[in-house]
């Protein structure tokens, strides 16, 4: 029996477009090899630079092209030493690890479906130092699925910019959408001012490209720019040329639309096994796009023992705590594996789930 794994939070094999970035690289080499396999611009890939800043409308120099944007949140980071960090409970676990690491006092604030709770935030703006930071993933957040609410996205602008505090908003996932319409970014409910924006090329293309991107407030450019120097000397000037000749060549929104179509049907396959399967002993959220779903199991599951009954089972996911979570949450990734797999992994995780005590 092989194990399927709700685990791994990366894109099924077949959204990669393997051939035609395979052309890609190969035109962006012929056309530009002399200049991408050298060293360049700590800024990144003028022409992808440019690119993102018309998307966005922002000036080129705003935008920093880094190593993958979790590369980026390490630049970001390392002001953070010693401050307070905002983040959300539960939030990606990669960068709790960064802030903790550097020695950041993350401050855990409450969320629900609607997203993050703008009072636990005003709470915690109220009491103790200024933080230094808010960290946010506002659409399809990873680890929850959830995204918050467009009032709540103009009150949480409202209270960064009366308390003059800096927002990363993270947002990998924003275009990976199967329903719905998108609400602004709190980025452009700000005007670009005071909200450092964060995206992505590894879910809408390739994550193994390595392209990520900052949106930066001026007084933050050089400061990243020179820990990327001092980091890589240069950014992967390849994968960034690569990412260019592929939206050049204008594939990207049809990419999309195959990513969305693919990772859609395993959103919807999850769903359905969920309420065939585990109705009435948890209860889960319903992203509309994004790669994950919470799950909240009966008050007195502990998940981490769960999931070592569950590999056992041949089915694995992510406890709930390891994102600062509650002990009885899991994260469960339907993007990587087949609608089939998920059938499978989720008849397997309930035969092994009590049900809720009413
Ligand atoms: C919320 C969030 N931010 C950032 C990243 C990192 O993305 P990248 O591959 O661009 O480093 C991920 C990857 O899973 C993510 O979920």
């Amino acid at each position: 029996m092989s194990t399927i794994s709700f685990a791994r939070g990366v894109p099924a094999p077949e959204c990669l477009p393997v051939e035609e970035l395979a052309d890609c690289a190969r035109a962006a080499l012929q056309r530009d090899g002399k200049s991408v396999l050298s060293y360049g611009p700590a800024g990144g890939y003028a022409p992808l630079r440019e690119w993102i800043a018309e998307r966005h409308s922002v000036a080129p120099e705003r935008v920093l092209l880094t190593n993958g944007s979790l590369q980026g949140f390490v630049f970001l980071a390392q002001r953070l030493a010693g401050h307070r960090v905002l983040v959300e409970r539960p939030t990606y676990d990669r960068p709790l690890k960064i802030l903790r690491t550097i020695g950041a006092a993350v401050v855990p604030l409450a969320m629900d479906d609607e997203g993050l709770d703008p009072q636990a935030l005003e709470a915690a703006l109220a009491t103790g130092p200024a933080p230094a930071l808010l960290y946010t993933i506002p659409t399809f957040q990873n680890p929850s699925g959830r995204t918050l609410s467009e009032e709540r996205r103009r009150r949480v602008v409202e209270l960064a910019r009366a308390n003059d505090l800096l927002v990363l908003e993270d947002d990998p996932y924003g275009l990976v959408r199967f329903d719905g319409a998108a609400a602004p970014s709190l980025f452009e409910l700000a005007g670009g001012e005071g909200i450092v924006y964060s995206s992505s090329f590894s879910k809408t293309i390739a994550p193994g490209l390595r392209v990520g991107y900052f949106l930066l407030p001026a007084e933050l450019e050089r400061e990243l720019e020179a820990a990327a120097v001092s980091t890589y000397i240069t950014p992967v000037l390849l994968g960034q040329a690569t990412v260019y000749e592929f939206v050049r060549r204008g594939n990207f929104d049809g990419n999309l639309e195959r990513v969305r179509s693919l990772l859609g049907t395993r959103r919807d396959a999850m769903l359905e096994a969920l309420a065939t399967d585990l109705a009435g002993h948890a209860t889960w959220s319903r992203p509309d796009g994004g790669y994950f779903i919470w799950l909240d199991l009966p008050v007195d599951t502990d998940a981490a023992r769960l999931l070592e009954r569950a590999t056992e089972a041949g089915v694995t996911f992510v406890a709930g705590a390891d994102f600062g979570g509650e002990p009885n949450s899991a994260r469960l990734a339907f993007s990587f594996v087949s609608p089939d797999e998920i059938r499978e992994g989720v008849r397997r995780l309930a035969t092994l789930v009590a049900p809720i005590a009413v």
